[in-house]
């Protein structure tokens, strides 16, 4: 994988040629690692479901579909081992693997719904072969990742090309986290939109929330937007509503980890603020995400779950102490803007508005 753009995030790395049952048995997961980013550019192999497992949970790859694709993967490392020997697992054996180590990866973070669609999917690709033997299940399984992988390639330029008819020519946009190449396979959600708009030609710029406290706008976003030739500007998150308020912001696009039935979004922590300033000044404020960021069992948002992170990330971020031992740190990972502060919903078969239920159910329903 190269630091220039186009680079893949996640990549399966197996024998050249091999079928998808050899390359289950051969390959690796390799990953950007995003906790060493701007510094360094580094790549990790996981080589097991619990390497994934903790590459998901200290954000070695994060953003929402990101994590469904190396959950994916990490199911097909799972099971791996089971045909390391001569032997082939039975297929009951099989089935128990791919369950555990479904079950198993769902513990990594608790807030992107990708993770759990994902596994499911994978789930219920194992479960729709009751006949099959466990190598025929493996390459079923194998195939599955990839497509999940792929799919994503082609929805992320979807909704690249339907929010850039939202923008104009010398428009400046606001994003905040990171929903770029880095959170996805390779294009983004909110920041394929900015590259499809300049794609299609429009001259835009950038302004870039540093995003406490782990700072995904500051160390991925402007990272990536300045290597795709975007003209960025990264400022702290507290300085949004003041550029509003002058004027500067024409329309904010973020990400989404999960969207509830009634349209309210779960995204990192300070994208309700970001809204509320945004309707507060009457700046338009878009969501772009896929189906598979939508979790129609949710009735609305306060039933979606809330990661709760470390203290030391915000005591001791990045190494140095900042706050003082002892005192109590409060540290929500995503917060929930309510839909009657989204303007639209950008995903890969249209923009959803108005937000709402019905709406949502009947674009979710009719495509
Ligand atoms: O904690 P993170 O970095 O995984 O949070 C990521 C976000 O909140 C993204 O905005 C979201 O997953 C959308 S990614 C296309």
């Amino acid at each position: 994988m190269s630091a220039q753009p186009p680079y893949e995030t996640l990549s399966w790395k197996s024998p050249a040629g091999a079928s998808p049952f050899e390359e289950l048995r051969g390959g690796r997961l390799t990953l950007i690692d995003q906790t060493r980013l701007p510094a360094e550019f580094l790549l990790m192999t996981c080589k097991t479901s619990e390497d994934v497992w903790r590459a998901i949970k200290q954000l070695s790859v994060r953003g929402a579909p990101a994590i469904g694709i190396a959950a994916a993967y990490g199911v097909c490392l799972g099971i791996q081992p089971l045909f390391a020997g001569a032997n082939r697992p039975t297929r009951g054996d099989l089935i128990a693997a791919v369950e555990k180590t479904a079950a198993y990866l769902a513990t990594s973070r608790p807030t992107a719904v990708n993770l759990f669609w994902a596994l499911d999917r994978m789930k219920a690709r194992a479960a729709a072969m009751p006949d099959a033997e466990s190598d025929r299940i493996a390459a079923a399984l194998m195939s599955e990742a990839k497509t999940i992988h792929d799919e994503d390639r082609l929805l992320c330029r979807r909704i690249g090309r339907f929010g850039a008819n939202l923008i104009k020519d010398g428009d400046t946009l606001l994003t905040h986290c990171n929903a770029g190449a880095l959170a996805t396979a390779d294009y983004g959600t909110a920041l394929g939109v900015f590259y499809a708009a300049q794609e299609a030609g429009k001259k835009i710029s950038v302004y870039a929330d540093e995003t406490r406290p782990l700072l995904q706008g500051a160390r991925l976003t402007a990272w990536e937007l300045a290597a795709h030739g975007i003209d960025v500007t990264l400022i702290c998150d507290s300085m949004a509503a003041m550029l509003m308020r002058r004027k500067k912001i024409d329309a904010v696009f973020v990400g989404a980890d999960r969207i509830a039935a009634n349209g309210d979004v779960a995204n990192k922590i300070g994208t309700y603020s970001v809204a509320v300033a945004a309707r507060a000044h009457g700046v338009p404020f878009y969501v772009a995400a896929p189906f598979s960021t939508f979790d129609l069992t949710l009735s609305d948002g306060s039933q979606i779950p809330i990661e709760q992170r470390d203290p030391e990330e915000i005591r001791r971020g990045f190494g140095r102490q900042t706050a003082p031992d002892g005192i109590k740190i409060y540290n929500p990972a995503f917060d929930v803007t309510p839909a009657e502060l989204v303007s639209g919903i950008v995903t890969e078969k249209g923009v959803i508005t108005p937000v709402d239920a019905g709406e949502i159910r009947r674009f979710i329903q009719t495509e």
